[in-house]
């Protein structure tokens, strides 16, 4: 069964609700008839139900860029899974680098906000990816597979089939600089043999691993024409409707 590629927006902390609201206005009918694939937004918690109710009923996802482990609780600032689910967004990232980086995100908290999305139904977008001092010290196979065993601890077989994986090298996010298709296709080679390890070759065959960190419309043919590359999640890019639209319909 080939995979259904995902691409995916990451707005981090840009745009106000009625922004927002202007961009799925202008990309909803640049996209209406794509169905080769998955199309999902990531915006902010204060923005999901605004894009959630103008995506509703259409080929557009709407997800959340982080979530708590906890069901609930006295944690300021943060969401719940819950809350997620009640505006209507069905997906989340979790463990994004600037997450890790700013937040202080850990393969152990990874790991727990995994098994809270799986458990709710709710599809996790995992993230990983090595910094530049990694890659230079030839450590990049050492550190994703750390990452994936990390983040898939105690999940079984069964209950990982909803999983994606973004492999987003760090060097590369908001610095334009992509990694060469050749390796990003490599680092998914080394991600997917480690799923296949853990979770066996079936679901590892079946799992997206998308590639993120300075997809552009100019370059995003060259990398999804990867056969490893299920997908895009796309931060700067996906920004205005005409270019990640370009990039849905590389
Ligand atoms: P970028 O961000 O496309 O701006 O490099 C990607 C991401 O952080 O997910």
């Amino acid at each position: 069964m080939p995979r259904k590629a995902l691409i995916a927006a990451n707005w981090k902390m840009y745009k106000t609700p009625a922004e927002a609201k202007a961009f799925v206005d202008a990309f909803l009918p640049l996209v209406a008839s794509h169905t080769r694939d998955e199309i999902a937004l990531f915006p902010s918690p204060v923005l999901l139900p605004t894009v959630v109710a103008a995506c509703k009923s259409t080929n557009v996802a709407v997800g959340a860029q982080n979530i708590h482990f906890a069901e609930e609780g006295a944690y300021t600032g943060e969401t719940s899974i819950g809350q997620l689910k009640a505006v209507g967004g069905t997906h989340t990232l979790i463990g994004h680098s600037e997450r890790r980086q700013y937040f202080a995100e850990t393969d152990e908290i990874v790991n727990k906000k995994l098994h809270t999305a799986l458990k709710h139904g709710v599809v996790p977008i995992v993230c990983i990816g090595e910094v530049l001092e990694e890659r230079e010290a030839g450590k990049t196979a050492g550190v994703l597979k750390t990452q994936v065993t990390g983040a898939f601890a105690g999940i079984t077989p069964e209950a990982a089939v909803p999983i994606v994986i973004a492999y987003e090298p760090v060097w590369a996010i908001g610095t334009g600089k992509t990694a060469t298709p050749e390796i990003a296709a490599d680092a998914h080679r080394i991600i997917r043999a480690e799923v296949a390890k853990l979770l066996g070759a079936p679901v590892a065959a079946a799992m997206r691993i998308l590639y993120g960190g300075s997809v552009k419309p100019d370059n995003a043919a060259a990398l999804l024409n990867q056969e490893e590359i299920d997908g895009a999640l796309v931060g700067g890019a996906s920004l205005k409707p005409d270019s990640f639209t370009a990039i849905v319909k590389y």
